[in-house]
């Protein structure tokens, strides 16, 4: 090759190159099919196939039904409310629905193509603050820093490795922060699974199925259980006692006066 035509070629490389990288870009914005398009368009909507954005609120039922029961169940165990009617105003760029609530869609473009599917361009703290201000968060225990990140505490993400420990994603969640292997708030959890709180409140087995401890005798039958407490999966958790997505930063789920709480679980 004379120096000339090397030079093309290497032109011609790059110029594939190139090629192929804006092809391959193009194929990562390529916008994705859009959620639920593939789905039966009658079974949400009333309108059925004639459904256009006029008639798109004649649901068959709530959202918090259609969406979160339908396939959601795992976002939305503990959560944002939804399907409420908001006390505080609310910007128009985010809708409530036809009754005036706050619900999925409100924030949720549910038929978007944009990962999380989230309406408008804010994110994080800044989306929790088009509708909240400031002092919301500022009198949180933890400043709002559990949720911001999400509407929903996930029972799907569980980012942090609890080495080998087999608690629950709420758990591993709260632990986090919590965990004194973080950064040391002090709550420990043993390799025996026994949970213990940096201020010495009550020590408790975490993570065990309340099943299984059921039969061993000596607890009250789960169904009778106060519905306020949460076994995420039928296990002990963090969020068995305490909430989760509240503006009262890990309130308990009920009373402990005269340990209430204990006995709904403990049959002494
Ligand atoms: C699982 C339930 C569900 C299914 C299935 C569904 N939709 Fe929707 N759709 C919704 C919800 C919820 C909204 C928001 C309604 C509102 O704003 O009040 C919506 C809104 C819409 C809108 C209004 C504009 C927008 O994007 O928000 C259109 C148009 C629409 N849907 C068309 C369709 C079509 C066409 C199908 C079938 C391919 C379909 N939908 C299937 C739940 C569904
Ligand atoms: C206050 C606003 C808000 C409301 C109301 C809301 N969400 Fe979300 N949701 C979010 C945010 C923020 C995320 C995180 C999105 C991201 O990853 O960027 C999210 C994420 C999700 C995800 C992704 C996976 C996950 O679990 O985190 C699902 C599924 C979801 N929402 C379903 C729902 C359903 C169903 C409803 C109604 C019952 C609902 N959302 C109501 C704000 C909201
Ligand atoms: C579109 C408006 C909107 C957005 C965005 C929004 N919220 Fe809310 N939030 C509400 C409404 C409405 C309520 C119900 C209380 C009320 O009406 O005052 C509420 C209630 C809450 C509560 C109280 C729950 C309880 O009962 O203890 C918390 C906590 C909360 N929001 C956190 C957040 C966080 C964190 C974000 C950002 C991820 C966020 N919100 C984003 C509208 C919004
Ligand atoms: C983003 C970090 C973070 C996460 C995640 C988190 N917390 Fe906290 N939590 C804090 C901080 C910071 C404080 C304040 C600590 C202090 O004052 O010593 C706190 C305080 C608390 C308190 C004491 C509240 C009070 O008023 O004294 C409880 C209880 C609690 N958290 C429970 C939980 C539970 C349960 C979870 C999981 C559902 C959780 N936290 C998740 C950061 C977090
Ligand atoms: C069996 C019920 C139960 C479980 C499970 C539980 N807690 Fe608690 N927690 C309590 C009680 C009771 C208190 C004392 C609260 C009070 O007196 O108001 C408390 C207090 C706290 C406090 C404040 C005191 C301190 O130690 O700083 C934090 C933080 C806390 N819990 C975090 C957690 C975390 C994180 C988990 C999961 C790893 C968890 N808790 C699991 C019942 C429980
Ligand atoms: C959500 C149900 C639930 C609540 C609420 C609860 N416990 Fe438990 N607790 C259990 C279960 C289930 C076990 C057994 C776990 C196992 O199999 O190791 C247990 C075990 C214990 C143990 C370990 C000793 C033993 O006999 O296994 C102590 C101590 C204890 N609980 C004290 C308490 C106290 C004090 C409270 C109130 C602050 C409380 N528990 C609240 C369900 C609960």
């Amino acid at each position: 090759m004379c120096a000339s035509s090397r030079k093309l070629f290497w032109l011609i490389v790059a110029l594939l190159a190139a090629l192929a990288s804006v092809v391959g870009l193009n194929a990562a914005l390529n916008p994705a099919q859009k959620h639920m398009s593939g789905q039966a368009c009658p079974s949400c909507h009333l309108p059925g196939n004639e459904v256009n954005k006029e008639n798109a609120h004649l649901l068959v039922a709530p959202q918090e039904k259609l969406c979160a029961e339908a396939c959601h169940t795992n976002s939305v165990q503990i959560s944002h409310p939804s399907g409420i009617h908001p006390a505080l105003a609310v910007p128009s760029a985010y809708p409530l629905d036809w009754k005036g609530d706050m619900t999925c869609s409100t924030c949720h473009n549910v038929h978007g193509n944009t990962p999380g599917l989230m309406r408008g361009s804010a994110r994080g703290r800044n989306l929790c603050l088009s509708c909240h201000d400031r002092g919301f968060f500022d009198k949180m225990a933890d400043q709002g820093m559990s949720m911001i990140s999400s509407g929903h505490m996930s029972s799907a993400t569980a980012k942090i490795d609890l080495s080998g420990l087999d608690v629950d994603p709420f758990t591993v969640q709260c632990m986090g922060c919590h965990g004194d292997y973080t950064d040391k708030l002090g709550t420990t959890i043993d390799s025996k699974q026994v949970l213990r709180h940096a201020d010495k409140s009550v020590s408790h087995p975490i993570g065990q199925r309340y099943s299984a401890s059921f039969m061993k005798g000596r607890y009250r039958p789960e169904s009778s259980v106060n519905q306020k407490l949460f076994l995420p999966d039928g296990r002990l958790s963090c969020v068995s006692c305490h909430q989760g997505y509240t503006k009262e930063h890990g309130k308990l789920r009920m009373s402990n006066r005269g340990s209430a709480l204990c006995f709904e679980c403990h049959d002494i």
